[in-house]
């Protein structure tokens, strides 16, 4: 299976510039899966309400699916990427899942950062898995990362590959998810962005790129840089993450504790 990321740097607000960078880039992408970063055509740094309220996109009816359906359907993908989503009054940080055949599902950012809690509402989905043929995916978004339990949560439905698109400011969660990889023994694909965002006289963000592809045994394959473009495609075998044998005496999933947890 062939899956990938596209890191680059969103222009804030400019949806259709964006769409047309990425369809460009990707256009020669040979993949099965591609995941694209977190509020990737509308860019990140919200400053008000109505600015979210003129962003947002009802899925499927709104540009940015629909640009991400053309892709998909072009190119006999699947892809995952993040946008504002308007629904039934309310907006969310979300990512759509589509393949060829049309949307597969949404997912909503259940844990906001820093100011996105003042644009956002909390996501309501829960985290959800999809089978999309040649693996099982789920998704989290960005933050997410600092709450094990989302990618356990994932895992514990059958998640074999994490998407996880993301607009990465703190620097820890490139390492971070070698680490959810390999408690969960399943494949991560990061995709950040680069570059920065300093808008409405609030503070700079600078967005830590470091886009990457990490195995079931915490293996970062690639690491994109910090600053720089990049699309990447590598060849996994999604079948590595089904194998939760640790030892002779220890399988992953079958030896936890839950009634110790709470
Ligand atoms: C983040 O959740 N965008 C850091």
């Amino acid at each position: 299976m062939r899956v990938g990321y596209f890191q680059f740097d969103p222009v804030f607000g400019e949806v259709t510039r964006n769409l047309d960078l990425v369809t460009d880039r990707v256009s020669e992408a040979q993949c099965d899966l591609l995941v694209l970063p977190e509020l990737f055509a509308s860019g990140y740094q919200f400053v008000a309400e109505q600015e979210v309220e003129a962003l947002a996109e009802p899925i499927p009816d709104g540009p940015t699916t629909h640009r991400l359906l053309e892709i998909a359907r072009r190119q006999q993908c699947h892809l995952v990427a993040g946008l504002p989503e308007r629904h039934q009054g309310r907006c969310y940080n979300s990512a759509v899942l589509v393949g060829p055949g049309g949307v597969v599902g949404v997912y909503r950012k259940a844990h906001l950062f820093f100011e996105e809690t003042l644009f956002f509402a909390p996501g309501d989905t829960g985290f959800l898995v999809w089978d999309i043929g040649p693996a099982k995916v789920g998704v989290m978004i960005c933050f997410d990362w600092f709450y094990p339990e989302s990618a356990r949560t994932l895992a514990l439905k059958g998640a074999e590959i994490l998407c996880h698109p993301s607009n990465l400011v703190l620097p820890h969660c490139p390492d971070a998810m070698v680490t959810r990889c390999l408690e969960n023994r399943l494949f991560s694909v990061t995709a950040n962005r680069i570059g920065s965002e300093e808008r409405g006289g609030k503070e700079r963000l600078t967005f830590i790129g470091s886009s990457e592809i990490v195995t079931p045994k915490g293996r970062i394959l690639h690491r994109a840089a910090r600053d720089q473009e990049e699309l990447t495609v590598l060849e996994i075998d999604p079948g590595e993450a089904r194998n939760k044998t640790l030892t002779r005496y220890n399988d992953l999933l079958r030896d936890r504790r839950p009634g110790l947890y709470e």
